[in-house]
């Protein structure tokens, strides 16, 4: 079955967050005031937010229609309890072909084995600096040495290719492009680098801070040969294989990607949808239009009628988002991104 909206985009990919809550609290992400540890510290009542056994309703219900990849987001995935038993249970779902996480990896070294044997695909990480005490000032604590030790487990647990996120930020850390390139080459991750999109949290360091694309790409160009790569099958990033200039160091090729979320909207091939943690469907990141499923999920409504609103929720996708790089039209933003999962 195939599932297509009103502009004959196929929507084959759920993305899930599993909980609002996260172990970090990244500067262009959480405000200050909501504190770690408790779903009440969120936005989101414990008892509103979806249980595993509903989530896998959901995602039976979507498969149904044509939903083949599923990724699990948070805010911080990691930090739900038993989350193999998910991982497990959404795989044995007839029709899912690809399940994925995206992480901040501080929990992962301990857990990467584990959700491999789960059946997790593989993962993306978040990792905006090289240095331990900038990552720890971007992340407001975050241990460097925890996404290290995640990575080299999610290597050894087989969960490839290894993606780590970089959202550059004028002032920040845009001074390590680079090094994050070169980084790739040596350990065989896909360096993505993301354009910073503004929330209701980072309103000042969007206009401070916003790197376009074009600019991301000319830096690298300085110190590395681009070549285009036909590896984007839908997703938002554009993919480039890279090697260093002759004479440069590191020898060797690498895969990067870029994310142009604002400059360059990927929405003409947009082919998602987004579960809230409390069970709120987005048709699109940068709108406030969504459906309701909680209740549908809490009363154990049919099959059909959880379908009707998965339907309803791709009826209301919107054609594109209007937010640009010159921050005039915010409509859909601004909003907190942890409970969207990206
Ligand atoms: P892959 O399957 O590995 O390509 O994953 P992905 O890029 O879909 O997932 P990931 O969670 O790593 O997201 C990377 C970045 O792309 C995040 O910053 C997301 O917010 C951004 N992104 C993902 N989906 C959308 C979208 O629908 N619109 C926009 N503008 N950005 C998005
Ligand atoms: N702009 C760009 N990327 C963001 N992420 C979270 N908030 C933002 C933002 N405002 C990224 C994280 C993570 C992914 C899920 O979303 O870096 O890798
Ligand atoms: Fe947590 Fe991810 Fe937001 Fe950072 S970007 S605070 S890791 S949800």
């Amino acid at each position: 079955m195939q599932l297509t909206d009103n502009f004959g985009r196929s929507i084959d990919y759920i993305r899930i967050s599993v909980t609002d809550r996260c172990n970090l609290r990244c500067v262009y992400c959480m405000p200050d005031t909501i504190k770690s540890g408790c779903h009440q510290d969120g936005k989101i009542a414990i008892d509103s937010i979806l249980t595993y056994e509903e989530i896998l309703r959901f995602v039976e219900a979507a498969s149904a229609l044509g939903i083949k990849k599923v990724r699990l987001t948070g805010g911080e995935p990691l930090v739900r309890n038993a989350l193999n038993e998910l991982i497990r249970g959404i795989k044995a779902i007839d029709g899912i072909e690809e399940l994925t996480l995206t992480t901040n990896g501080q929990l992962l070294a301990a857990m990467a084995a584990q959700l491999g044997e789960a059946g997790l695909d593989r993962v993306n990480i978040s990792l905006d600096s090289l240095m331990p005490h900038r990552y720890a000032e971007i992340t407001k604590g975050g241990d460097f040495n925890n996404v290290m030790a995640g990575i080299s487990a999610a290597e050894a647990a087989g969960l490839l290719p290894i993606k780590l996120n970089m959202v550059p930020m004028a002032g920040i850390n845009d001074d390590e492009i680079e090094a994050f390139v070169s980084f790739g080459i040596k350990t065989g991750c896909q360096i993505r680098f993301i354009e910073l999109m503004p929330t209701v949290v980072n309103e000042h360091l969007f206009s401070s801070g916003f790197i376009g694309s074009d600019e991301i790409k000319r830096r690298i160009e300085m110190k590395f040969e681009l070549v285009p790569l036909k590896l984007r099958k839908y997703g938002p990033a554009r993919y480039f294989s890279v090697t260093s200039r002759s004479g440069l160091e590191p020898h060797g090729t690498g895969v990067i990607g870029i994310i142009s979320a604002i400059t360059c909207r990927f929405c003409p091939q947009c082919n998602r949808l987004r579960l809230t943690a409390d069970g709120r469907l987005r048709p699109c990141l940068y709108s406030n239009i969504e459906v309701g499923l909680f209740e549908a999920l809490r009363t154990k409504a049919s099959m059909e009628e959880i379908q009707k609103l998965i339907l309803q929720a791709v009826d209301l996708k919107p054609e594109r988002h209007n937010i640009s790089d010159g921050n005039e039209e915010k409509s859909g933003a601004p909003f907190i991104m942890s409970g969207l999962g990206g």
